[in-house]
C-alpha cells in the first residue's frame, strides 16, 4: 500500500537535509518556513491541517526545495509518535528542528476543563519532548535545535495570570532545553530558545487580545521574529534569547519591581555625576 510520503511522490530514502518546523502553516512558523526555503533549506512540515499544509506546500513550490508534508495533532500521543516513525522511516538527516508549533490556553486555571488541560499539556509539553527524543537520531553535528519560548512577560519564569498551563507548558520546555544543554556541554547540537516578545499573529485570536493595541514593548510582525531568529541560526547562537532590548528591559522591571527599578535608576545616575 502507499504510504503518504510515496503519495507526495517521496522515496522511502532520501538522502537531503532537511528543517523540520513544527506550526507551519501560520504566524512565526509560516515566516520561517517561507524565509527558509528562500535560502534553498527542504522542509518537513507538521501541523494538524491539511489543507492549511497543502496550500503551504503550493506557496512553496517556486523555491524548488523538497518538501514533505506530516499531518500531525501535537495534542494527540498516537499521532505523534506516528509522525516520529514516518520521518525517521525516511532516514533523512535533520540539519535543524524548530519546535515552534503553540497555543495559548487563556482563562482562569479553576475553570478548565480536564480535557482542555491534557491536551494542551500533550500538544506543548509532551510532543515536543517526545519529537525532540525520537528525531535526536536524525540530527547531524551541525545540527541545530530551536524552541519557541513565551511572550516577553517571560510568563515561563514568572508565571502569568490567565494563562497559567501555557505559561507552566512553556517553562518546562524553558528547563528540558537548559538541562539537555547541561548534560551534552560544548556537545552538538546546538540548542536555542528564543522568546520573541509579542508577536502579532492569530496566536491573540483565542484570549481576544489585540496585540496592535499594545504600545510597549513593541509588537513585532511574524517575518521580523522569523528573520530574527534566522540570523540568531546563522551566528550558531545556544542558550536562551529574548528578542529586543525592550522586551530585555521589561523582563527586568518586572524581575526587579518598581521599587528596586527607580533605585537602580538612581544608582545609575548618581554613579554618572560623580
Ligand atoms: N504570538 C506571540 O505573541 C507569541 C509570543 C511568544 C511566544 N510565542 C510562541 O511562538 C510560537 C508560534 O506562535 P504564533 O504566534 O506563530 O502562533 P500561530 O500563528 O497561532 O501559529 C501556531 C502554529 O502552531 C500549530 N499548532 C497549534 N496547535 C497545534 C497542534 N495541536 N498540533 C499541530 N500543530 C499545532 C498551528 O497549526 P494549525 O494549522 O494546525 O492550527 C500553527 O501552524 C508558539 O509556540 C507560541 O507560544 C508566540
Amino acid at each position: 500500500m502507499e504510504t503518504d510520503l510515496e503519495h507526495q511522490g517521496l522515496s522511502r530514502r532520501d538522502t537531503k537535509e532537511y528543517v523540520l518546523v513544527t506550526g507551519p502553516t501560520s504566524g512565526v512558523g509560516k515566516s520561517i518556513c517561507l524565509a527558509l526555503a528562500h535560502r534553498k533549506s527542504n522542509l518537513v512540515l507538521v501541523a494538524r491541517n491539511q489543507e492549511k499544509l497543502d496550500e503551504l506546500q503550493e506557496e512553496l513550490k517556486p523555491s524548488g526545495i523538497s518538501t514533505m508534508i506530516i499531518k500531525c495533532d501535537l495534542s494527540d500521543y498516537a499521532s505523534v509518535t506516528t509522525a516520529c516513525e514516518q520521518i525517521i522511516s525516511r532516514h533523512v538527516h535533520l540539519a535543524g528542528i524548530i519546535s515552534n508549533a503553540g497555543e495559548s490556553l487563556p482563562g482562569l486555571f479553576g475553570d478548565f476543563s480536564h480535557e482542555a488541560i491534557q491536551n494542551h499539556i500533550q500538544a506543548c509539553v509532551g510532543s515536543p519532548s517526545i519529537m525532540l527524543n525520537s528525531l535526536w537520531k536524525l540530527l547531524t553535528k551541525k545540527s541545530y535545535i530551536v524552541v519557541l519560548g513565551s511572550t516577553c512577560s517571560l510568563s515561563a519564569g514568572y508565571g502569568t495570570s490567565n494563562n497559567s498551563v501555557y505559561s507552566a507548558s512553556k517553562a518546562y520546555l524553558r528547563y528540558l532545553s537548559e538541562s539537555i544543554r547541561k548534560e551534552r556541554g560544548k556537545n552538538v547540537p546546538r540548542l536555542l530558545v528564543v522568546h520573541p516578545g509579542t508577536v502579532n499573529s492569530s496566536f491573540h485570536q483565542s484570549s481576544g487580545f489585540n496585540p496592535s493595541k499594545q504600545k510597549w514593548p513593541r509588537v513585532i510582525s511574524s517575518e521580523e521574529a522569523a528573520m530574527k531568529i534566522i540570523s540568531l541560526i546563522d551566528d550558531e547562537r545556544a542558550g536562551e534569547v529574548v528578542l529586543g532590548l525592550d522586551n530585555r528591559a521589561a523582563i527586568l522591571l518586572w524581575r526587579l519591581g518598581i521599587k528596586k527599578t527607580l533605585l537602580l535608576f538612581k544608582g545609575i545616575k548618581n554613579a554618572l555625576q560623580r
